[in-house]
């Protein structure tokens, strides 16, 4: 299994803030049965330079990477990249894309999305770049309805949290959402061992238990093959 959304990297946001803890959340997605997994940290241009993320990201990176042990997920190195206007030019976006993927993990606003909004989305795929939207479920309130068909319809690929499908509030539209397609990606967004840990296991057994394994099987190879599309060393 794959998860493409952590916040594993000690002390560089509101995640892991210890060596220790990130290590025991590689531990606890390898026991899940993740295999491969991506370090997430979130990336705000309203307070912080691209420069600054990166050197700060690779500094985490080295201390996490000298310490872990064989039988942990492979990690790649990626972003949560919050939404701003005129993200769609930032120059050095392609860097925040997830290991050497086209893949873009985007925080959207937690407010109804304007077409403005919309349209910049769709700018930012036309450059080439997979956008993937994290944790759907936490916009479904803001959005008219019409709003995810529409994104789907232009290849805009959509990322929910494995909490999500365990929680009441959240599980029947983004079960709906899975069962016809229109979310590609599951992943944990774990922050931490205590409020936040990875519940991958949970949620892939929902997903069985509801739809069957067989499309279980089928969302995750589909996952699979997302990334590889691309992605030159993961073939
Ligand atoms: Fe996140």
């Amino acid at each position: 299994m794959i998860d493409l959304h952590t916040h594993i990297l000690p002390n560089v946001d509101d995640g892991s803030s210890s060596l220790e803890e990130s290590l025991a959340l590689l531990r606890m997605l390898a026991s899940q049965g993740v295999n491969l997994t991506a370090a997430t940290p979130h990336f705000y241009a309203t307070s912080d330079t691209p420069e600054q993320f990166f050197r700060r990201r690779e500094a985490a990176w080295q201390q996490l990477s000298g310490a872990m042990e064989s039988g942990m997920p492979c990690v790649l190195l990626g972003a949560e990249v919050a939404f701003y206007r005129n993200i769609s030019q930032m120059q050095q976006l392609e860097r925040f894309c997830i290991g050497s993927s086209r893949l873009l993990l985007i925080e959207m606003p937690f407010e109804p999305w304007s077409e403005r909004v919309l349209a910049e989305t769709l700018e930012i795929s036309e450059r080439g770049i997979q956008v993937m939207l994290a944790h759907v479920e936490r916009y479904f309130r803001f959005q008219r309805a019409d709003v995810w068909q529409r994104l789907s319809d232009r290849g805009v690929c959509m990322q929910t949290n494995a909490n999500a499908l365990l929680r009441m509030a959240s599980a029947g539209k983004t079960l709906r959402m899975l069962r016809r397609g229109m979310i590609q990606f599951l992943a944990s967004d774990c922050h931490n061992l205590k409020t936040r840990p990875p519940r991958m296991q949970e949620a892939a057994r929902k997903l069985s238990k509801r739809f069957g394994d067989d499309f279980t099987a089928d969302f995750f190879r589909r996952e699979e093959q997302l990334l590889r599309e691309g992605c030159a060393w993961y073939a």
